[in-house]
């Protein structure tokens, strides 16, 4: 005779994209797609390369769908806890996504990797950038940055097209309008700095990343846009919920700030 254990399935709800997310035990379990084999090989890197602060890959389950490590800690969920938004935070996510990308840098991707499409850097790939650090998309523990999860729009990119990804949302490079009353009072440019400083950032990437940020504000609108079009589920929901508005409107709010937040990064 032999024991059957039916562990709780419980929904876990931060994110905006995938359907069917679910907590099991000291599991995740979330829906196969075609990316899910490269993003498992980039996983196994990390930890073969002593990275800590991604979820580990523990296989596929019965209903064919892919077991990561839950993560402890909390994420920043909506309405944005002030932790989340602390200097010392943003400084902590950089120095993470630094030790990210020095362990990914060295990662060789299968012959037949399959990547999400996204809008992209024209410089050539140095890296699988994660692609999608939003504030849903990291852990925290004893209130600052420990891990990034949901490394779905995982592709082949530049260091600093991930960065200025990454501080779309943290610094935040948005219209005021967009953001949230504690984010508000942030003071963007010496921010977009504190990273640079943290990170390590060159003085070259430190001069393109505004450049690139609007380049990324174009191209991620169409590229959303598309996906909502054709993919539909969680991105024809964000896109109905103004996501396309928002990315036009933080575009113009760069346009005006660019030259006086450009003087915080030189
Ligand atoms: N490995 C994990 N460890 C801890 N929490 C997780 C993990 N994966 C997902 N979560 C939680 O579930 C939420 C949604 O999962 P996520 O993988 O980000 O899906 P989505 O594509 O919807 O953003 C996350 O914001 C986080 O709160
Ligand atoms: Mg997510």
């Amino acid at each position: 005779m032999f024991v059957v254990t039916l562990q709780e399935e419980i929904p876990l709800v931060g994110g905006d994209v995938t359907d069917g997310v679910v907590r099991v035990g000291d599991t995740v379990r979330r829906p196969v797609r075609a990316s899910t084999h490269s993003v498992h090989a980039l996983l196994r890197h990390l930890e073969a390369a002593g990275f800590d602060g991604a979820p580990r890959v523990v296989g596929l389950d019965e209903r064919d769908r892919e077991i990561l490590t839950y993560v402890e800690g909390d994420s920043a969920l909506r309405p944005l806890p002030a932790y989340a938004l602390t200097d010392e935070s943003l400084a902590a996510l950089a120095r993470l996504m630094r030790s990210f990308h020095d362990a990914s840098a060295s990662f060789v991707p299968p012959p037949d990797a399959v990547w999400e499409a996204g809008s992209n850097d024209d410089a050539s790939p140095e890296l699988i950038g994660h692609c999608d650090v939003n504030l849903d998309n990291v852990i925290f523990r004893d209130g600052l940055p420990a891990a990034l999860i949901d490394f779905d729009m995982a592709r082949p990119t530049t260091r600093l097209f991930d960065i200025v990804t990454t501080l779309r949302h943290w610094a935040p490079i948005a219209d005021p309008l967009d953001l949230e009353p504690l984010q508000r009072r942030l003071d963007i440019g010496p921010r977009l700095r504190l990273f640079c400083d943290a990170y390590g950032l060159t003085p070259r990437d430190r001069r393109h990343l505004l450049d690139l940020a609007r380049l990324r504000f174009d191209r991620s609108y169409h590229a959303m846009r598309n996906n909502a079009l054709t993919i539909g589920g969680g991105w024809a929901r964000m896109w109905a919920g103004g996501a396309g508005t928002r990315i036009r409107r933080a575009s113009a709010w760069l346009e005006t700030h660019q030259d006086e937040l450009h003087e915080h990064l030189i």
